[in-house]
């Protein structure tokens, strides 16, 4: 199972304050020393974390793939088709939402969905559609020429016992059996974190987990002493 490490939350502190740090390119080098797999961003259409440059930085940086996150808009493709990222991955977006809520409906998006993704797979960009764990979803977006899904796992991490995660590992196991059989490639994310990840990974059908806020959380506090002990060591003359 690969490790792509979102890094949006970097961004979003950035823009905390409109200056230059912390920079996310810098983070994806971090990640990658890591052993990050890939890095995922998420352009927004009101920008309000990652920008069009952050997105070129990266692409121009980074060693592992990029990953995309994008709303279906005619904007996004004109700038995925200049910037050509190793993959884009379509979501649904909402103006207000804190955070991507749920799979974009593939059903509802079934007439316009075939052209925009071939537009962008003609170009040579991997295009994934995050998708909610729904057979239907899956069967159409099948039928409509999608090759790769990212599963939405909020269900399973807003779990709060034991019972319900086994119950909803057992409906992704059955959700990720049936899309590997039609085909699809399987990837997985949204709210997995360093204790459902051990869970979740016995799904090993999944190619790949998206995991953003609880490791950028972490990286906040496996760093923050060693951060503060610099700062001391500066106002004391010791560096
Ligand atoms: N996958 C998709 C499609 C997302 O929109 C996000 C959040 O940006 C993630 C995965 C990562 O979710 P989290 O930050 O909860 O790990």
């Amino acid at each position: 199972m690969r490790l792509g490490v979102n890094i949006d939350h970097i961004a979003t502190l950035r823009e905390a304050r409109k200056g230059n740090e912390p920079d996310p390119v810098q983070a994806a080098v971090l990640a990658e020393l890591g052993g990050a797999d890939g890095i995922t961003v998420h352009l927004r259409s009101d920008r309000r974390h990652i920008k069009e440059r952050d997105v070129e930085l990266l692409k121009s940086t980074i060693k592992v793939p990029l990953n995309v996150e994008m709303s279906a808009t005619e904007e996004m493709k004109s700038i995925m088709l200049t910037i050509l990222p190793y993959q884009v991955t379509l979501v649904p977006e909402k103006k207000d939402e804190v955070t991507t809520e749920g799979g974009l409906d593939v059903i509802i998006n079934q007439n316009v969905l075939p052209d925009y993704i071939r537009e962008l797979e003609v170009s040579g960009i991997r295009v994934s559609v995050f998708i909610d764990p729904d057979k239907e979803q899956i069967r159409t977006a099948h039928k409509i020429g999608v090759k790769i899904i990212e599963i939405n796992t909020t269900k399973f991490s807003e779990c709060k016992e034991r019972t319900c995660e086994r119950e909803e590992l057992e409906h992704l196991y059955d959700v990720v059996k049936f899309s590997k059989k039609i085909g699809m490639e399987v990837l997985a994310g949204h709210g997995l974190n360093y204790r459902n990840i051990q869970i979740f990974r016995q799904l090993k059908d999944v190619e790949e987990v998206n995991i953003g806020h609880s490791i950028i959380s972490r990286a906040a506090f496996v760093g923050l002493e060693r951060a503060v002990r610099e700062m001391k060591d500066l106002i004391n003359f010791l560096r």
